[in-house]
């Protein structure tokens, strides 16, 4: 077990990230209960995490003695780093340079931290982002490798096991960063990987009952892979006691609404309440034409829907969420922090405080291939979990300008032919995201002998790893050749197909 103390980094989920990559199991603690934590886990390692305060202030994050008298294997990140050099008798400064990016290290000493990356004398490429930087190391360190911007960008006392860098191991951009937790883990802690999803899922299970007691909790069900996942796992914990509430906007993709409520009821005998609110949504939705103002119709809606249903499962005490944990990284930000808002999404950020139901989220440490792995292990099809991400604002966002319902019915017809042709095509799992926009513009055509005036429409396809940045998809031509010919013979009130070829940045993926 690995016990990770939390001093408020971006970026602290993704050491649990790597950790659990490396089949190890750890917990995330705020430094404030750190000891308390220490106590009840008995870890064989510690890891401090980055973050943004400065040692320099009398008032930053500390931790008590104990941690380092327990005699566990410490691994300080960044602010980690600076932390242990100002509690063990180093000196940290602030006022230096502010270094942001990538860096160099040079390897003055071999270690075990760099084994089978890089030798003393060799360069490693590496990630920083800090503004203090520490001048003087603690009696019993030795520095192990140097930066231009970082004299101490690595240091380590090997007696005690306690190891520290100025760097992000953690992120991608340190290339071979997972390599050196992986040699902190492994050989400097002697840790072995094998805790598993199958280990995760009873961990999770045992936490829901624990949380939940007999209570009863509502899953507000999306028909998506998390809020699918998050039911199942939630119903092998604490069975009958959750009720899912599916609320249907009458914005899903073709068939979808059948297809989840069959899933959920015959295959896993899960309670569930079909919320056929189409008429709501498209009736309040006629006329708006602006996108912010649709997503906040729909996610103003989706809450009266949603809190109708849900007053009328008595003594509920708790709600379901299938937050990721990129919702959190992503709501934490649109709360105050320094990101502008793009787009308000709906369904993070939740409901309202009167409901006063108390959230079981057991997906807000995982990453979206985490939870597909998850409900693989719960028995979920390859075919369901692979699914494309589907924004909770559904087809409305895919509609720009009004938005009728036989705008929707179209653009369900050719969704459905176009992800037809692209699972026809095998590449259906080589893309992130795959989707079709119909547009407000008419254009002239000719079919048989007659001219015919009718909507373009533009199909999207991505690929991403996070969604945060993408690419667009390069298909083969024949691909695009078979599906525009498909969707303008079947689908009447089409006459033009055309591909959306912008990455994002610049564009986003959705066209609103
Ligand atoms: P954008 O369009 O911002 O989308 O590049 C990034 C990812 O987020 C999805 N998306 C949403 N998901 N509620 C959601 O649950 C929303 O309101 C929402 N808007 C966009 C989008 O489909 C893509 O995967």
């Amino acid at each position: 077990k690995v016990l990770i103390v939390d001093f408020g980094s971006q970026v602290t989920q993704l050491i649990a990230r790597r950790l659990r990559e490396l089949n190890v199991y750890c917990e995330i603690h705020p430094y404030t209960k750190a000891t308390t934590a220490l106590e009840a886990m008995q870890p064989q390692a510690v890891i401090f995490s980055g973050g943004p305060n400065s040692t320099t202030d009398a008032d930053s994050p500390r931790v008590d003695h104990k941690i380092f008298e327990y005699g566990a294997p410490i691994f300080g990140i960044c602010y980690g780093e600076q932390l242990i050099c100002a509690e063990l008798g180093g000196k940290v400064e602030s006022g230096h340079d502010r270094e942001f990016g990538r860096a160099d290290i040079s390897i003055v000493k071999d270690s075990p931290l760099f084994a089978g990356i890089a030798k003393a004398g060799e360069n490693e490429p590496v990630w920083m982002s800090h503004g203090d930087r520490v001048t003087a190391i603690p009696e019993g360190f030795e520095v192990i490798a140097t930066s231009e911007g970082a004299p101490y960008a690595a240091i380590a006392n090997t007696e005690k096991k306690i190891y520290a860098v100025q760097f992000h191991p953690e992120v991608m951009h340190t290339p071979r960063g997972a390599e050196m937790l992986k040699n902190f883990v492994y050989n400097i802690a002697g840790l072995t990987g094998d805790w598993t999803m199958a280990a995760y899922r009873e961990e999770q299970v045992a936490k829901i009952r624990e949380q939940v007691g007999d209570a009863k909790v509502i899953c507000g069900l999306s028909g998506g892979v998390d809020s699918s996942v998050a039911a199942v796992l939630i119903h092998e914990a604490i069975g009958d006691q959750l009720t899912c509430v599916f609320v249907d906007t009458g914005l899903l993709r073709k068939d979808e609404a059948t297809q989840v409520t069959t899933l959920f009821r015959e295959h896993y005998n899960i309670p569930l309440v079909h919320v056929d609110a189409s008429d709501r949504f498209l009736g309040e939705l006629a006329g708006i034409s602006d996108p912010e103002t649709k997503r906040k119709t729909i996610g103003r809606l989706f809450i009266e829907v949603f809190d109708e249903e849900s007053s009328k499962i008595e003594g509920a005490e708790f709600l379901a969420q299938g937050t990721l944990y990129p919702d959190v990284i992503e709501s934490l930000s649109a709360s105050g922090g320094p990101s502008q808002v793009i787009k308000s999404h709906h369904n993070v950020g939740g409901l309202p405080d009167y409901m006063k139901l108390k959230l079981v989220e057991p997906l807000r440490e995982l990453f979206k291939d985490e939870v597909r792995a998850l409900g693989r292990e719960l028995g979920l099809t390859e075919a369901f979990v692979g699914r494309h991400p589907f924004p909770g604002p559904g087809l409305a966002i895919r509609i720009p300008g009004e938005i009728t319902p036989d705008a929707v019915a179209t653009l369900q017809d050719a969704d459905a032919i176009y992800l037809d042709e692209i699972r026809k095509a095998g590449l259906y799992n080589e893309i992130w995201q795959a989707f079709a926009v119909l547009l407000p513009v008419k254009t002239v055509g000719v079919m048989g002998d007659a001219r015919t005036y009718e909507k373009v429409l533009a199909l999207r396809a991505v690929t991403s790893t996070d969604g945060m940045t993408a690419d667009f998809f390069q298909f083969p031509w024949e691909v695009l050749a078979r599906t525009a010919t498909r969707i303008i013979n079947q689908v009447p009130g089409v006459n033009r197909v055309v591909y959306d070829v912008t990455s994002k940045p610049p564009g986003t993926i959705e066209w609103e």
